[in-house]
């Protein structure tokens, strides 16, 4: 088993009760609650119940039955946003929000909806007095993310709460990545509406999540359909939870959504939260012998969740996190994390970061398989490991330019001088042949060869022997190469 590092997406592993409960539901109970009325349907009535009496206690909401279970957060905030939300309103929101708020704010933006981002500072902290000096007597609601999925940053939410209160104006928080790894209590944070992921920190299966509706706030229904209740009636139900709980929910992902809460109420955010740091400082610290290594985020670990984005000067995130992956095992996540806008905001939108988010079963210890302290060691060592990245075109099939191939080994560390000189050359010859034959074919400066051909070109001609091949697809969009994906080759 190799070392997971992608806890910021989803957690994993889960906690051993989590897979009892979704077998034990999908074998041995298997209705719909609220669907029914046979025993088999009043235990998943049951189970469904105790999972929002489970989190109602987890967030400090004053009754479970404002609980909606939703598909994931990305639901939640769109069932929240759109259900307030009207043309002529105003809503506050920051500056580094995951595309599961921007986008639907920016849709309704088009529909007459004025949103303000507050500007944060580039390690994505946020002064609370900035966000109240944007209010407007227009102002529906604010809205925004308790933590950063790009930057770790937990913003003062308390604080904003208390201003949102004082003003008299909702206030929606995304608590994607602190639900279950950060204290929320929403009576005493004064947050309104609250939507979370069940499948991050609340170790539930893929397909959770949820909205907590706080007292005197009334949402029209974003989405309508049957609620097993008040069926002769052509409007859904007045009351939570059914008002917001068309169709037939996830009940197996609900009953393994139970279980993760309950381990995270026996377990305890505190102890969670500390042992999560401890892990993001051992990774910190490994990371930072790493040259032209830079970490984004804030410096006060008070002020973070335990996952780490990183840039390596030299090095795209693309490229380091494959290494990672098909080299040394260790799965990080690549590229903008669905939030171009943190990634602006930290100067990092053109190539995005490599984010390293480790999670409660992650371990130093040398016994066990999740040890932060491997992928800081395995980005220390990328420079020793004989890989190639090179070009390839889509429209090229799959093709590869020797060119590309050579250069970038040329670059790499590990190629001595007079195999660079030899590879220099020997590429030189082999494009003048190929063109002078009419090539297979010849893009602009390139020519393209397929990725076997290319390869035992090198062998042949170099005696480079390679273990790995990274090959970059490319495509064509607006006049401009841009990379598409990345395909790891053994030549075998
Ligand atoms: C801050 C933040 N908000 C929202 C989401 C969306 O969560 P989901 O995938 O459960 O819709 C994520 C997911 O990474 C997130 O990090």
């Amino acid at each position: 088993m190799g070392v997971y590092l992608d806890n910021a997406a989803t957690s994993w592993p889960k906690p051993e009760a989590v897979y009892q409960a979704v077998d034990r539901f999908m074998r041995q109970v298997g209705a719909t609650p609220g669907r029914g009325g046979y025993r088999q349907e009043e235990e998943a009535s049951q189970i469904a119940d105790e999972a929002r009496a489970a989190l109602a206690h987890l967030f400090h909401a004053p009754d479970p039955q404002c609980v909606a279970f939703t598909l994931n957060a990305t639901h939640a905030i769109n069932v929240a946003l759109k259900g307030l939300l009207r043309p002529g309103d105003h809503v506050v929101t920051s500056s580094i929000e995951h595309n599961a708020m921007w986008r639907p704010l920016k849709a309704l933006e088009r529909r007459g909806v004025a949103v303000t981002a507050v500007a944060c500072a580039p390690d994505g902290t946020l002064n609370a007095e900035d966000v109240e000096a944007n209010l407007c007597p227009n102002t529906r609601l604010m809205a925004m993310l308790h933590a950063s999925n790009v930057l770790g940053t937990v913003l003062p939410i308390a604080e904003i709460g208390r201003i949102a209160h004082c003003h008299g104006v909702p206030f929606l928080v995304d608590a994607a990545q602190t639900a279950g790894v950060y204290p929320i209590d929403m009576e005493a944070m004064r947050v309104d509406l609250l939507a979370f992921a069940g499948h991050k920190g609340l170790y539930g299966p893929h397909g959770t999540g949820g909205l907590v509706v706080g007292p005197g706030t009334t949402l029209e229904t974003w989405v309508e359909g049957g609620s097993g209740i008040e069926s002769e009636s052509e409007t859904m139900p007045a009351a939570l939870p059914a008002r917001l709980g068309a169709g037939t929910q996830n009940a197996a992902g609900i009953a393994g959504l139970l279980a993760g809460v309950r381990f995270v109420l026996e377990q305890g955010v505190e102890r969670i939260r500390a042992h999560e740091m401890e892990m993001a400082r051992l990774l910190i610290e490994g990371l930072q012998e790493v040259p032209g290594l830079a970490i984004l985020g804030p410096r006060d670990l008070e002020w973070r969740t335990a996952l780490v984005s990183v840039t390596v000067e030299g090095y795209s995130p693309d490229q380091l996190a494959l290494v990672l992956d098909t080299v040394f095992d260790v799965a990080t996540r690549a590229g903008l994390h669905c939030a171009p806008q943190a990634h602006r905001v930290a100067g990092a939108l053109e190539q995005g970061a490599l984010r390293f988010s480790p999670g409660y079963f992650t371990t130093p210890s040398n016994q066990h398989p999740l040890k932060p302290g491997r992928a800081a060691s395995a980005i220390k060592r990328t420079d020793d490991i004989p890989f190639a990245v090179c070009g390839t075109r889509g429209e090229c099939g799959a093709a590869v330019s020797v060119g590309a191939l050579v250069s970038t080994l040329t670059g790499a560390s590990y190629l001595k001088d007079r195999e660079r000189s030899l590879a220099l050359r020997a590429t030189a010859e082999a494009l003048q042949a190929i063109a002078e034959a009419g090539g297979p074919r010849c893009c602009k400066q390139s020519v393209y060869l397929s990725l076997e051909t290319a390869v035992a070109f090198l062998r042949r001609e170099l005696g480079l022997d390679l273990p790995l091949v990274i090959a970059c697809e490319f495509s064509r969009r607006n006049e401009e190469c841009k990379r598409d994906t990345c395909r790891f080759w053994n030549p075998g």
